[in-house]
């Protein structure tokens, strides 16, 4: 049985990743592995054919594929992504469909379950035969136990591929074609009110959707609206996954590039962003992808914190929850405020004119009132998350997160928290005593809104 393995990790044969794949191939020795470097050879798959092609054989004539990447900001990396987009550039959906595949990752199972969102569904897209994920936390393979969970799902998926067994399926197919939008004129100015907007998008063709949503949004405004067209950017290459920013947020594509300038001497000095994208696959661009990536150079601190963040996209992004997900993530874990998604999924040009419209006057007044939003889930465990690494196994690596954390007091673990310490004590004991038990118990829900009664009561608000 031939094994295709599709190395999402730009770092080649060092990647964590593999070395989970080289104990699967050490366990199952009677199979034919193997493995094809796709994000560190990228710029290869894209420019020779030849070897494009070569990947693609091998594709053919395998009995299974094995989607193996790390997590990269919520994703697969932005080079794997385009790799994915080139299959379907150059019409090669039909060498994927029908393969029995599963997909595995290496991280910190920060959004993990984003990424195998993403990856199934684009092998449903594929009509692959999708037969599950696993995802390993980048240190399980020092765990026995670990290792012998991924043994049993590997071997779970060669007995899958060897009885031709049937898989279930996740995901309806999307429609991409978006009615056409045609814009009118803004009923009514908005005022920039001295603030700095700017719209960042991978492509500003006035002759589609996304071109003229960012056009009317620049019609509404009186002033002049800044834009950032990522195609315009010297951008060398995808993040290399080097960590050399770790100890010191300094990027090894420091200036050789525009990414670190970008955000320095532009996104970080405005108030207000609208990143604008079309809808590639189940996600943004490559291109977009390659920006969020590069950011990582400022590791795990908000790189754009309290700013105002709106979305402006292009496709069926109604059917793909997952990136709302991935988006609503971002911004949350950057510390901003998401104003609104704007998208061109509408019952009419003159809906979507007034949508955009009044998302401008959202905009400026929530930078004038300076905004913030309830976290969620998607933020607070994340940041615990990330608080505990850093404070442990991964302190060494990000010790400039480290200091970041110390400085704004987020080494908030419960241990520390005095007061809640000594009233858990005291309620506990109390609770020893059976009558007293009883009475708590009795007013329990009164006990609980006591505290903002008295609040309410007072005149503190
Ligand atoms: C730029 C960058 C972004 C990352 N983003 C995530 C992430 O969003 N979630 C996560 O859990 N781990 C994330 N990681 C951690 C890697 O996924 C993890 O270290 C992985 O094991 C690396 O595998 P590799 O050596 O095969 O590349 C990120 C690492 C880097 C360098």
């Amino acid at each position: 049985m031939k094994i295709i393995v599709l190395n999402g990790s730009p770092k080649g044969d060092n990647s964590v990743t593999m070395q989970y794949i080289e104990y699967i191939k050490k366990k199952f020795q009677l199979y034919d592995f193997k493995i094809i470097n796709i994000s560190r050879d990228i710029k290869k798959i894209e420019k020779d054919m030849d070897f494009f092609r070569g990947i693609l054989d091998d594709v053919k004539t395998c009995d299974g594929v094995i989607w193996a990447f790390p997590l990269y900001y919520l994703m697969v990396h932005a080079n794997y992504k385009r790799f994915i987009e080139l299959i379907c550039e150059r019409q090669a959906e039909e060498v994927f469909k029908g393969k029995y595949t599963i997909s595995f990752s290496t991280s910190i199972h920060y959004f993990d379950h984003t990424a195998h969102n993403y990856m199934h569904a684009v092998c449903e897209d594929l009509e692959m035969k999708y037969a599950g994920f696993f995802s390993a936390e980048m240190h399980d393979f020092f765990n026995e136990e670990k290792r012998k969970q991924l043994y049993d799902f590997a071997k779970d998926f060669f007995g899958t591929i060897e009885t031709y067994a049937p898989v279930s399926k996740a995901y309806k197919r999307l429609n991409y074609k978006m009615p056409e939008y045609i814009n009118g004129k803004p009923i009514e100015k908005v005022d920039l009110k001295s603030k700095k907007v700017i719209v960042v998008t991978d492509s500003f063709d006035i002759n589609e959707n996304l071109g003229k949503m960012i056009l009317h949004l620049r019609g509404t405004f009186i002033e002049q609206l800044e834009i950032i067209n990522l195609s315009d950017l010297n951008i060398k290459g995808g993040c290399l996954g080097c960590l050399h920013c770790g100890f010191d947020n300094i990027c090894v594509y420091d200036g050789n590039d525009d990414i670190r300038k970008i955000y320095e001497e532009k996104l970080v000095k405005a108030d207000a962003l609208i990143y604008a994208g079309t809808i590639k696959d189940r996600f943004l661009s490559s291109k977009w992808k390659t920006l969020m990536d590069r950011s990582f150079f400022n590791t795990h601190q908000p790189n754009l914190k309290g700013k105002q963040i709106g979305y402006f996209i292009s496709g069926p992004i109604s059917g793909i929850v997952n990136l709302r997900e991935i988006i609503q993530a971002y911004v949350e874990m950057n510390e901003a405020n998401l104003v609104d998604i704007i998208t061109d999924e509408y019952e009419g040009s003159k809906e979507l004119d007034a949508q955009i419209e009044n998302f401008a006057r959202r905009l400026i007044n929530c930078a004038v009132e300076k905004r913030t939003n309830s976290e969620t889930f998607l933020g607070v465990a994340g940041t615990k998350l990330f608080r505990d690494e850093f404070w442990g196994k991964l302190r060494f690596v990000f010790q400039k997160d480290h200091k970041y954390y110390k400085k704004h007091h987020k080494y908030d673990f419960p241990q520390k928290d005095i007061k809640t310490i000594i009233t858990n004590l005291i309620m506990i004991l109390l609770t020893k005593v059976p009558s007293m038990k009883k009475n708590i118990q009795k007013d329990f829900t009164k006990y609980m809104v006591n505290p903002y009664k008295k609040i309410l009561n007072s005149d503190k608000i």
